[in-house]
C-alpha cells in the first residue's frame, strides 16, 4: 500500500520573512491529518530554518537539487552529506527547470540520484515531456528514456527508496494541468518501466507524484486516479491556505 505524498517545490521564491510567515501559518495545518506525508522544498538557504520551524510536526523538509560529489572545490554546490547533516530527508532531482536552464541531463540526474541514495536521502526524480515531444507522439518514449537512464545502476534496495514525479513540461506554471486521465496513463506507464527494471513488488510500492499546475480545485480528481500517489506542487505551495487545501485533498 502506497502512502500519499504531497510535496511543495518553492523554486526560487520567498525572502526569509516570507518563509517565517509561511511556517507560522502552516505549522498547524497538518495536525490530525493522516494517510499522507507532507514535504516542503525551499531554497537551500532556508532548509534549516524551515526544519526547525516544523520540528515536532509531521511536515518534512527537502532540497531542490544536490551535487554528486561529497565534497571538494565545487563553488556554489551543495552535497548529499551536507543535506543529511541538516536532517534533510528528501531531495528533488532532475526538475525540468534544472534540465532546461542548468544543463542537467539524464546522466547527471543519475549521478545525483546515486549520490542522494548513498547518503540515505530520498530522491524525488522528475521526468516529463515537452509540448513539442507530446505533439509529436513521443511522450512514452521520452519518459521511458528518462526513467531508465535516471535510475541506471540502482540496486533493488536502492530502487525501493526512490520517488518519481511526472511533470509534463507544458503543464508547469502554465495553468494547463494534465487531465487526470493523461496523468493516470503516464503514471501507469512509469510503473510498468519500474516493474521491468526492478520487479512488480518495487513497482507497486514506488510513489509516483504528479506535478504541473496542481491547484486546490484539481487535486481531488488527480488523487482519485489509482496510479497517482501524490503531487509535486509549485505555485500553489507558496501560500499556506492553498497548500493546506491541497494537502487535505479528499479521497
Ligand atoms: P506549478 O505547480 O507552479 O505548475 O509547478 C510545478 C512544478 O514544477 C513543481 O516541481
Amino acid at each position: 500500500m502506497r502512502r500519499a505524498l504531497i510535496a511543495g517545490n518553492w523554486k526560487m521564491y520567498k525572502t526569509l520573512a516570507d518563509v517565517d510567515a509561511f511556517a507560522a501559518a502552516f505549522a498547524g495545518a497538518v495536525e490530525g491529518v493522516t494517510g499522507r506525508a507532507v514535504v516542503i522544498c525551499p531554497p537551500f538557504i532556508y532548509l534549516e530554518r524551515l526544519a526547525q520551524a516544523f520540528k515536532g510536526t509531521a511536515i518534512k523538509v527537502g532540497a531542490q537539487n544536490v551535487y554528486w560529489e561529497d565534497q571538494g572545490a565545487f563553488t556554489g554546490e551543495v552535497s548529499a552529506p551536507m543535506l543529511k547533516s541538516l536532517g534533510i530527508t528528501f531531495v528533488i532531482v532532475g526538475h525540468s527547470e534544472r534540465r532546461q536552464y542548468f544543463g542537467d541531463t539524464d546522466t547527471t540526474v543519475n549521478k545525483r540520484v546515486l549520490a542522494a541514495l548513498k547518503s540515505a536521502l530520498i530522491p524525488i526524480v522528475c521526468v516529463g515531456e515537452t509540448l513539442e515531444q507530446r505533439e509529436a507522439g513521443h511522450t512514452m518514449s521520452v519518459i521511458d528514456t528518462q526513467v531508465r537512464l535516471g535510475l541506471k545502476g540502482l540496486s533493488q534496495e536502492q530502487a525501493a527508496g526512490v520517488i518519481i514525479a511526472y511533470e509534463p513540461v507544458w503543464a508547469i506554471g502554465t495553468g494547463r494541468t494534465a487531465t487526470p486521465e493523461i496523468a493516470q496513463e503516464v503514471h501507469a506507464h512509469i510503473r510498468g518501466i519500474i516493474a521491468d527494471l526492478f520487479g512488480e513488488s518495487i513497482a507497486n510500492n514506488t510513489p509516483i507524484l504528479y506535478g504541473g499546475s496542481v491547484k486546490p480545485d484539481n487535486i481531488d480528481e488527480l488523487m482519485a486516479k489509482p496510479d497517482v500517489d501524490g503531487a509535486l506542487v509549485g505555485g500553489a505551495s507558496l501560500e499556506a491556505a492553498s497548500f493546506e487545501r491541497i494537502v487535505k485533498f479528499k479521497g
